[in-house]
């Protein structure tokens, strides 16, 4: 007989305790350090992407705003706002946005890149739920991009971001 290994236990534990919100349940798994999508680095999606594919982003040549929902450590923020354009002389993007519901998920995304975050920085971690539409995270769009890497795929994601769009999306022509 196969036994789950723990951190399956510790999520199905979690996810149906019905006495937890969506908002607690995540939390927990960040501040149990049940986070094994977590692998310390960018997704190799995202970078496959950008650099080997050379994946054209919309408007080139002005400055973008991306949003990264569920950004966890927000290694996927990071990536995004170090492209560079003009032979690297300039930033792709103007700012990149990682949003997650967890408080402890933001706070260490935000200890961990205080350095790209300070003075000058384009990088801006908030806290809130990607489906409220009245929160800071929204108000500092619309956004040009929009990268969502094991979050939101289950829930049919191009009727979502179409349903949330023109409003905070710049839809491609
Ligand atoms: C499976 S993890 C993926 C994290 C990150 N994208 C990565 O690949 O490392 C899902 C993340 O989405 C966050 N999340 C879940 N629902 C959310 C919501 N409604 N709004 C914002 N973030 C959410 C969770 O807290 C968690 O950090």
């Amino acid at each position: 007989m196969s036994s789950i290994p723990p951190p399956v236990a510790m999520i199905r534990k979690v996810v149906n305790d019905p006495s937890l919100s969506a908002q607690q349940k995540w939390d927990t798994l960040w501040t149990t350090k049940t986070t094994p999508w977590d692998r310390n680095t960018h997704s190799p999606a995202l970078e496959e992407l950008l650099q080997d594919k050379k994946f054209p982003l919309p408007h080139p040549g002005r400055p973008l705003r991306a949003l990264v929902p569920g950004c966890g450590r927000g290694y996927d923020v990071v990536l995004l706002a170090s492209l560079t354009g003009d032979g690297g002389n300039s930033r792709v993007m103007q700012r990149v946005v990682g949003l997650d519901v967890s408080p402890t998920a933001v706070e260490e995304a935000r200890t961990r890149f205080e350095r790209e975050i300070g003075e000058g920085g384009n990088i801006v971690f908030l806290m809130g739920d990607f489906f409220a539409d009245d929160e800071e995270w929204a108000k500092m769009g619309p956004y040009d991009v929009v990268y969502d890497y094991t979050v939101f795929t289950p829930f049919a994601p191009l009727p979502l971001f179409v349903s949330l769009s023109p409003r905070f999306f710049v839809l491609p022509s």
